[in-house]
Formats: structure tokens, sequence, C-alpha cells
């Protein structure tokens, strides 16, 4: 029995010291200490079942997909398509023909800006987006202001790193094109209320993109329930690999729409006359895709299926208020938006120390925390600061792991005379 199934099998909440067995990288040591890992929000550890699918694929019966009668490519195909069918489920997507594999988060927004939004747009017109989006979600959409002449709106946020429906509401014109939005902010951990806010949206006939590389990992999503028009996360942040991840968007939108790359295995005739496309997802998946990673992306799909999202999502609630409560109370440090619903991230700053420092201190300690600006400049300039440090936490993470980081934060505080 994997320490997955044993961990359901326990029944009830989610066994950490449980899971922890299926990622071995966290039986290693750093400086001298286990390894706390708590860079979860930049990238996942990987369970053995996604190293095994991996290898797997390379060792038994990799071939390109989609293009050979042979055995080893139909193996292949049937394990790639295989892993779209898991990602489906994974959104309760209505058809596989809605899922697009792309690189990650960051190509399925630049997708959807060229293929959807630019033939939508004219100079004058608004695209939204808010105060707290990753740069993946700011630069595409400049990049097509400047392409179209249209303009770029941007949802204020309170200090809290909160902003209300009405807020996004307010921001919507009759000259509005689109709305992209982040679910879970990389930085603050605030969970936006992102079914309403697509509901309000929508009634104003404005299509709306959402940006779910940080609300994969810690929460089931549901994009029938969400009623969104695109969905984008990345592999590597739900325990996948690197350089694979997915563009859900509805097929009679991915219809409509133009390809972003042409190439191999995206046409259904070629001739110098023209170019006939083939159907979605084919359309935009053009040239040899990343076999193995969309096949281990599927492992990781299967493997929070078989713990269960909700299970991760109480367990990682509880822990990462926690940690939060925890954090606050380290003499002089500030935690950097207060949301009412976190999920993933706390960000902080201390006094005297810079968050390099602080990072730096930590992995000293075997602790490994972001420092910098976290591909969110203007979310750093809205608070006043260069960069922030940053604690992000994942299912394998534990209490013992929170009291750790707190101890090591105590003495950042100490090696900077202010804490004794
Ligand atoms: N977007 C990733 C992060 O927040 C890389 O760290």
């Amino acid at each position: 029995m994997s320490a997955v199934q044993e961990s359901v099998v326990a029944g009830g909440g989610l066994n950490p010291e449980l899971l922890r067995r299926d990622f071995p990288v966290l039986e290693r040591e750093v400086h001298g200490s286990p390894l706390v890992y708590l860079d979860n929000a930049a990238s996942t550890q990987k369970p053995q079942a996604v190293i095994d699918a991996e290898l797997d694929c390379y060792r038994r019966y990799y071939a390109n997909v989609h293009r050979g009668v042979h055995t080893l490519s139909q193996e292949s195909t049937a394990a790639f398509e295989g892993a779209r069918g898991r990602v489906r489920r994974f959104l309760n997507a209505p058809s596989e023909q809605e899922i697009v594999f792309v690189r990650g988060t960051t190509e399925a927004i630049n997708l959807v800006a060229h293929s959807f939004v630019e033939p939508r747009v004219k100079p004058g017109d608004e695209i939204v987006v808010t105060h707290m989006e990753h740069h993946s979600n700011i630069v595409p959409w400049q990049l097509l202001c400047e392409r179209t002449g249209a303009v770029l709106r941007v949802v204020p946020i309170s200090d809290a790193g909160e902003f209300e429906v009405a807020d996004v509401e307010a921001a919507l014109t009759a000259r509005t094109r689109f709305l992209s939005l982040v679910h879970v902010s990389n930085v603050l951990g605030t969970v936006n209320p992102v079914r309403e806010i697509v509901a309000a949206a929508k009634s104003r006939g404005v299509p709306v993109l959402v940006d779910g590389a940080q609300a994969t990992p810690h929460m089931p999503v549901d994009v029938q329930e969400l009623d969104v028009d695109f969905y984008a996360f990345s592999g590597h942040k739900i325990y996948g690999p690197t350089g694979i991840g997915v563009l859900y968007g509805r097929y009679d939108l991915l219809a409509e729409m133009v390809p972003y790359q042409g190439g191999g295995d995206m046409i259904r005739t070629v001739s110098f006359a023209g170019t006939e496309y083939a159907d979605p997802p084919a359309r935009f998946e053009a040239g040899t895709p990343n076999i193995a990673g969309a096949i281990g992306l599927g492992a990781a799909v299967d493997y929070l299926l078989a713990i269960g999202l909700e299970r991760i999502a109480a367990y990682e609630a509880e822990l990462v208020a926690y940690a939060a409560e925890a954090m606050a109370e380290v003499p002089g440090i500030r935690l950097i938006g207060t949301p009412r619903r976190r999920a993933g991230a706390v960000s902080f700053v201390m006094p005297e120390a810079h968050p390099h420092d602080i990072a730096t201190i930590l992995d000293q300690q075997g602790i490994a925390i972001r420092a910098g600006h976290h591909c969110t400049e203007p979310l750093m300039e809205r608070y006043g600061v260069p960069a922030t440090a940053r604690a992000s936490f994942g299912l394998y993470n534990t209490r013992d792991e929170v009291d750790a980081l707190v101890a090591g934060l105590h003495k950042v505080n100490r090696l900077f005379g202010l804490d004794t």
C-alpha cells in the first residue's frame, strides 16, 4: 500500500508524515539539518509516482505521439492522451478537447492574449487585471496593448491584500473586452472570490481568464462551477514536472480561435495555397509536445485526486493559519497581506534584515524559503517594499516545520541584535 493509500485509508484528515514518505527529496539534509522545504509557491517537490511515470515512459515505451502506427508510438499516444483525460477530471472540464497542453501558466496566458483577445480589441478598448497579478498576467497584456492600442486597467487592492467583487465591477466599463485575474496570489496567499467575479463579468459580456497556478495545488477547482472561460495552471506547482501546464478553454471559444503558433501536429491539411487547422486542442499544440512531462502531470493529478483536494485544502488551511499566527508573533515582523481567506503563502519583512539575508540565514538551518519580488513588482510597490521573504506551504509540510521556521526567524532577529 502506498503512503497515499495508507493516509486515505486512515480516514478523516490528511497525514503529512505518511505522505512525506512519497517524496524522496524530503529525506535529505541541508547544511547538516533536515530539509524544511517552504518554497512550494515557486515549485513543489515530486512524489515517487511522478518520477516513476516519467522514467517508465522513457524506459519502456517512449516514442513521438500522434504520428506512428508502430506500437511504441501508439502506447505513448495512449499515455499522453490518458493524461489529458486525467486533467479533464481534475478540473471537471466537460470535454478533453478543452484541455490544451502548454509549457505552463505563462504560455497559456500568452496564447489567450494572442489568439482570443487580440483579434477582438480596437484602440481604446480595455483589458482589466488586478494589482496582485504575477508578471505573467501583466506583461502579456501590456504587449497586447502596445500592439493594439488597447488600455490596461487595474483593480486596486486593500492593505489586507484583498479586493471586493464591487471593486472589479467598478473597473468594468463599456470598453472592457477581457478580465484576467489570479485565483490565489503567489505573494499574499489571498484566495479571490472567483466565482462571484466571473458571474459579475459575464453578466456584462466580459470573458474571463483565471490564473490558477497557485490555486490548483491547494483546493478543488471545478471550471464548470466557476463558469470561467479560460483557466490556466502549471504542472510543477502541483507536484508534477516542469515545462508542462494546461490551458482550459471553453470549446466554443477555442474553436473560434486562430492558432498562436504554427507547425506540425496542429493542422488538418497544408498546401502552399493555405492551411486548414486541426480542431482544438491539437490546433494549439504545434510541434512535438512535452510527452513525458504530460504523462508525469497525469501521475501528479492522480496522486492529488487519490488524497482528495478537499482533504488537502482542509489540512493546509489549518497549517497556514497556524503559520501566519506564529510568524506574526516574531518581534518586529510585518506580514504583507492579512487576507480573510489565505492559501499557500505567507509573505513578510523584518526590521534590519533584507529578505535575502533572512533566506540565507534560514538556509543555513536547512529551511528553504523564497526572497525577492516574486515576479510581482507592482505589488511590492503597493506595499512600499522592494522585496519580501515568503514561506509557502504544501501538503507535506508539518507544524514541526512551522515551529522550525519560527525558531529560525528568532535567530534572524538575534543576529541583527533585535531578539534575545
Ligand atoms: N511564480 C513563482 C513564485 O511565486 C515562481 O515563486
